[in-house]
């Protein structure tokens, strides 16, 4: 490792993203490293087995349901750990790579999954909330990539992935916050990916489609039927559905700044 490389994962990288830097790329690792945020959750818990069945070594993330967690690491064949921090909290984050790194080592592919929502109607929105949803869902992916990334583009080898939503590609009433913080995601992604294409780290997208998860389990019958009833393809997306794409996003080399969508059609229309 030359002077200029730092061992902390989120040092600075020997030369700008995006510039060719001499030297033999790396690779893929055998068994990488994969950071799922809000791994306790509905998506996070598909998204943490289908890495694990790819052969990733899977730190189980939560930010309050700690017994989910630990039920969702109890079911992973591979090495794996349980690590906890409010994406929001830069400090947080850097705390929880630490102890990734002392138990796994250094992250190579992050999956940023976890999020919130706060729906009203913006003229009725509160400050606090608003910011609170642009704080976990847009900063905190920040945070995350942020710490992440060096490691990666040193190695030459990273993927990171943003779970986004149909609400960051077309309008849904009640939802400014939410849909702000996914349509900047989906910007975040596309500008990463173009500074960290030149050195083997891709940054895409992946927007659910509605899946009954923590998040929408409170939604009454009639808008679950509404939401239904109105895809192309009438009926919810399973967790599953979308976890199976993490082959896709593991193995393409050229594949970078794409969103896609596995969304029953919904934003078609
Ligand atoms: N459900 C849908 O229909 C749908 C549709 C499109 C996109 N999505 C997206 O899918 C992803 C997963 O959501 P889900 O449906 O699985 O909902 P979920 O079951 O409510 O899971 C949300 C996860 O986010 C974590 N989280 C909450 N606040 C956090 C914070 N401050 N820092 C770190 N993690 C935090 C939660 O952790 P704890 O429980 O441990 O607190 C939980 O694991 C989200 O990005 C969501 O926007 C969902």
């Amino acid at each position: 490792m030359s002077a200029t490389h730092t061992t902390a994962q989120d040092g600075t990288p020997a030369a700008p993203a995006g510039q060719p830097a001499g030297g033999k790329a790396s690779g893929r690792p055998e068994q990488p490293v994969a950071l799922v945020t809000g791994a306790s959750g509905g998506l996070g818990q598909a998204l943490a087995l289908e890495l694990d069945a790819l052969g990733c070594r899977v730190a189980v993330h939560y930010n309050r349901s700690e017994a989910a967690a630990r039920a969702v690491r109890d079911k992973l064949r591979n090495d794996a750990t349980v690590v906890t921090g409010d994406v929001g909290d830069y400090d947080a984050v850097r705390a929880l790579y630490e102890r990734i790194a002392d138990d796994l080592g250094p992250v190579d592919v992050l999956v940023n999954n976890g999020a919130i929502r706060k729906d009203a109607l913006m003229a009725m929105q509160s400050p606090d909330d608003w910011a609170d949803v642009i704080r976990t869902n847009l900063v905190g992916s920040f945070h995350t990539a942020r710490v992440a990334v060096g490691h990666m583009l040193r190695q030459r080898w990273g993927r990171i992935v943003n779970i986004v939503s149909p609400s960051g590609l077309i309008a849904t009433s009640g939802q400014t916050a939410y849909s702000a913080s996914k349509a900047g995601l989906i910007g975040f992604t596309r500008t990463l990916a173009a500074e960290c294409g030149r050195r083997g780290v891709t940054v895409n997208a992946l927007s659910p489609g509605f899946m009954i998860t923590g998040m929408t389990e409170g939604l009454s019958d009639k808008v679950k039927e509404g939401m239904e009833a109105k895809a192309p393809v009438p009926r919810f997306v399973t967790v599953e559905e979308v976890a199976r794409s993490m082959g896709l996003f593991l193995d393409q080399d050229c594949m970078t700044g794409q969103t896609l969508s596995i969304d029953s059609g919904v934003t078609l229309t």
